[in-house]
């Protein structure tokens, strides 16, 4: 497919298609974060569409953390989605971008976990982790997703991050293709989002399961100031995560920060 040099937006590309995915991708070398460049320019974008950069220099994570995109192929990209008529549903989508980077990671041989709400594990090491983000005024809702792709050991560790995070280039000790990633990873999404919309939402309460990294874990949730100490009991089909308290009470989050106590089964 040719790209589109000559469009409303200076140094981006934009590809019609990529892979299965059947909306634009606009494609950046650099930018400061592409869920913020996407947010600013909701007007202008439709759902279907994806942004994507081979760099960030202002990456944002969970919790206002900082995500790191270094230039060399790493993949950042943000996903234009319609926000769901029932604002319960939105936990569930960016759960299904993670499990679309899973299914992804496993077509390339590396075996992954899923832990709530919704990163990607490899070995108890971070692959992949999803932003999502609603514009209050906005019919629509950004799935920001950041790939680790082509990172070395070095780079993890000038930030600290060697023991925490992991690539696909250090899980196969190989490189791969950037670009090729990018269009497998846009038809793995394309592919669970039609199978949730096929199967509804047990399916990925389901393919969760088989990849939970928490499951039978003693676990601290945090949620702002307050946290909870229980043994996790999976996610339900909404996407919130199940807590079962020493006392035998269980209750249900849909937001918060995990922290593993204790190992369970995995
Ligand atoms: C997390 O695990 O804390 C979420 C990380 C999300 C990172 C992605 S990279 C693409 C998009 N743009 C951002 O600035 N953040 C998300």
């Amino acid at each position: 497919m040719i790209p589109d040099t000559t469009n409303e937006w200076p140094g981006a590309e934009i590809l019609p298609e990529q892979g299965l995915w059947s909306g634009r991708l606009i494609l950046f070398d650099s930018l400061p974060s592409t869920n913020t460049w996407t947010k600013a320019h909701l007007n202008s974008l439709h759902a279907g569409d994806v942004v994507a950069a081979w760099r960030q220099t202002a990456g944002r994570g969970r919790f206002s953390r900082s995500w790191i995109t270094p230039a060399g192929g790493n993949i950042a990209l943000s996903l234009v989605l319609d926000k769901p008529a029932q604002p319960e549903q939105a936990l569930s989508l960016g759960q299904t971008a993670a499990l679309a980077v899973a299914r992804l990671l496993e077509s390339l041989g590396i075996r992954t976990q899923l832990k709530w709400p919704n990163d990607v594990l490899v070995q108890s090491r971070k692959i992949s982790g999803i932003l999502a983000e609603a514009a209050s005024a906005s019919d629509k809702i950004v799935i920001g997703i950041g790939l680790n792709t082509t990172i070395s050991r070095e780079e993890l560790k000038a930030n600290g991050l060697e023991e925490q995070a992991t690539s696909i280039f250090l899980e196969l000790g190989r490189q791969v293709e950037a670009e090729q990633v990018l269009s497998q990873l846009l038809s793995s999404i394309h592919e669970t989002l039609a199978e949730k919309q096929k199967q509804g939402n047990r399916y990925l309460a389901r393919a969760w399961k088989i990849r939970d990294a928490l499951l039978g874990a003693e676990i601290e949730i945090i949620v702002g100031e307050e946290s909870w100490r229980g043994r996790y009991q999976g996610m339900d089909d909404l996407g919130r995560l199940m807590i079962q308290f020493s006392g035998g009470e269980d209750r249900t989050f849909w937001s918060g920060e995990v922290v593993k106590v204790r190992r369970g089964k995995n």
